[in-house]
């Protein structure tokens, strides 16, 4: 009977580790279509790693993961930070993904900023974030920061205008932004939302600044 139960557990383990994988890797695929091969990325919130993981075999660079917890399982370079301050140089990546993390993060401002500091000139950043479009929607986000408020604090999601005002805000153009279907994810289904931005550059961030 025992041993049943374990070989059942280790069933379940298995399972949730291909899913967990395998998610990441369609994300991987879905993030190297809009990178050029062999750039040197930064991936901020990186969770267990996969993505980078996936992504370090797809683009042929080393895909660098941070985060503010400790969670990374996937064989990848990882480097832990405080929440404030990436621990990388200025202008050092060419592209910067922030995958489900925005809304998770205590001081967005504060990623935002690390991410043009760590950003050249022209470069590229990926989101994906959850967006409470219907009351469903709300409801799902409404579980989701009841999941994370004790590891990472409460969560805030925003609609599609207010991320639009607070890319252009930091600096960030629009390239592409699409919707995800909320079915992507069953055990999480809500709706997804896809950008690319990229750096408008230094000059126009500095001019921000000064008129803040
Ligand atoms: C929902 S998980 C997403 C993980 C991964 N990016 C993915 O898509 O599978 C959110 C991640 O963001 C991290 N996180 C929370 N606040 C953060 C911050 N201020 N800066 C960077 N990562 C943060 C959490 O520790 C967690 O690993």
């Amino acid at each position: 009977m025992t041993s049943l139960l374990h070989s059942a557990q280790r069933r379940r383990k298995r399972l949730r580790r291909r899913l967990t994988v395998g998610k990441a890797y369609d994300m991987a695929l879905e993030v190297a279509r809009v990178l050029p091969r062999n750039a040197r990325v930064l991936d901020v919130g990186c969770g267990n790693g996969f993505i980078a993981h996936h992504l370090t075999a797809i683009l042929g660079a080393s895909v660098v993961g941070l985060d503010v917890a400790k969670n990374a399982e996937a064989p990848i370079e990882y480097l832990h930070y405080n929440g404030t301050q990436f621990p990388v140089p200025d202008n050092s990546f060419d592209a910067v993904l922030l995958c489900y993390v925005l809304h998770h993060a205590q001081d967005f401002r504060a990623v935002l900023n690390e991410v043009r500091r760590v950003l050249r000139d022209g470069g590229l950043v990926v989101v994906y974030e959850d967006i409470p479009r219907s009351w469903w929607d709300s409801f799902v986000c409404w579980t989701h920061d009841l999941r994370w408020r004790s590891r990472t604090g409460h969560c805030t999601f925003r609609h599609e205008p207010e991320w639009r005002s607070l890319f252009s805000a930091f600096g960030f153009e629009i390239i592409t932004e699409r919707p995800l279907s909320r079915w992507r994810n069953l055990a999480h289904p809500v709706c997804h939302w896809f950008y690319v931005l990229k750096s408008n550059g230094a000059a126009k961030f500095e001019l921000m600044l000064s008129t803040a």
